[in-house]
């Protein structure tokens, strides 16, 4: 995508040193543009947990890079399996709802198993590393290319008044390689000057639709309107919501999708107005052993300061508020998962189709 008018990726190798990875510290946006170089696997583990990066697929692809500083690391050490191993664990531990990291991570760890040197195994995690990456990227393009289709058809079925899709959370460019998931659809039609406005939930209590999804398509030039995260069913019970399209950090091999908090409630107000409520993901966010979303998937929680305490800039500063009594205790769930039933479709590398398992592997015949 775009930022200042220029092509841009979210993670990267140095351009002259091969042994650093950069990525953009997301925490500084929308306010300042803080480049961040990331030297050993620690780092890595550091940059997913404390959410200098987050977003399924970029989680994904920043522990891909993780594992190729692991292997730099192992090359130098007596007993690179086990120190290897150790790096996965540790990279698998921050953050557990989003499956593409552990996907990542395993995706690396059996290509490394074939390396018969020091130097094999650098090359080895570093291309699976560009791969994962890559793939990354292509998929989210893909499924803008389909769900483009949504929304042309939309378009045509409104005579060409703009689409109004509403969206939670960041499942943009910057929570993937490129483009993005929820909102890959969304840059293709308007990239083909299809008029659409979006719903950006503000998507408390870390604030990523306020904070990124509206940096992000304010960069692309996309029409868009940050709302509260409860305004979205006044919305859709005054016909001011065509299409919802969101993201998902881990989606069961049956349908069931978890996303962030806040996404059940989207998918009851489209499910009780008729409103079309679409999944994109690529393929490594299934989760091809799951079967039942709401007792299987693991739901992170996080600190209550975050409920607590809200930020944001003030004269140039940042600044952070406590919000509730400094006593009151607060619950902080990151993710929720919205039953297959309530989902129109999902939208995919491959091509749309029913939250269903049938649906799903005949798109994936290999996971039947
Ligand atoms: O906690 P985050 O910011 O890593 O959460 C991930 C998300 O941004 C959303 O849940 C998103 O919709 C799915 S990730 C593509």
């Amino acid at each position: 995508m775009n930022v200042h008018g220029k092509p841009t990726r979210t993670i990267w190798l140095h351009p002259e040193n091969p042994a650093i990875v950069q990525i953009i510290d997301q925490r500084a946006l929308p306010h300042a543009w803080v480049i961040e170089d990331l030297l050993t696997a620690e780092q890595v583990a550091t940059a997913i947990l404390e959410m200098h990066v987050r977003g399924a697929g970029l989680i994904g692809a920043t522990a891909g890079f993780g594992m190729y500083l692991a292997a730099r690391e192992a090359a130098r050490s007596d007993n690179s399996a086990a120190s290897i191993h150790a790096a996965g664990q540790r990279l698998k531990s921050t953050r557990p709802t989003a499956v593409n990291l552990a996907w990542a991570v395993d995706r690396q760890e059996s290509a490394m198993a074939s390396a018969s040197s020091p130097g094999e195994l650098v090359s080895i995690a570093l291309s699976t590393a560009l791969e994962i990456a890559e793939e990354d990227a292509a998929s989210c393009r893909s499924i803008g290319g389909h769900g483009l289709a949504l929304i042309a058809e939309l378009s045509r079925s409104k005579g060409g008044a703009p689409v109004q899709i509403l969206t939670h959370c960041n499942a943009g460019w910057l929570a993937f390689v490129d483009y993005g998931s929820a909102t890959a659809p969304i840059y293709a039609a308007h990239d083909q000057g299809i008029p659409l406005h979006v719903w950006v939930d503000e998507t408390r209590p870390r604030s990523q639709g306020a904070k990124l999804t509206a940096w992000e398509l304010g960069q692309h030039g996309v029409p868009h309107t940050v709302i509260a995260d409860n305004t979205g069913g006044h919305l859709m019970q005054h016909g001011l919501v065509d299409l919802v399209i969101v993201g998902t950090d881990r989606t069961t091999r049956t349908g069931d999708v978890a996303n962030k908090i806040g996404t059940y409630l989207k998918a009851l107000a489209a499910h009780d107005n008729g409103i079309p409520f679409y999944v994109a993901l690529p393929s490594s966010s299934f989760d091809w052993k799951m079967r039942d979303g709401l007792k299987e998937i693991p739901i992170e929680e996080r600190g209550s300061e975050e409920v607590k305490y809200a930020d944001g800039m003030a004269d140039g500063r940042h600044l952070e508020v406590l919000v509730a009594p400094a006593d009151s205790p607060a619950a902080n769930f990151g993710f929720d998962v919205t039953p297959a039933r309530l989902v129109t479709g999902l939208i995919t590398e491959r091509g749309i189709c029913s939250a269903t398992e049938p649906g799903i592997t005949a798109l994936f015949p290999d996971k039947a």
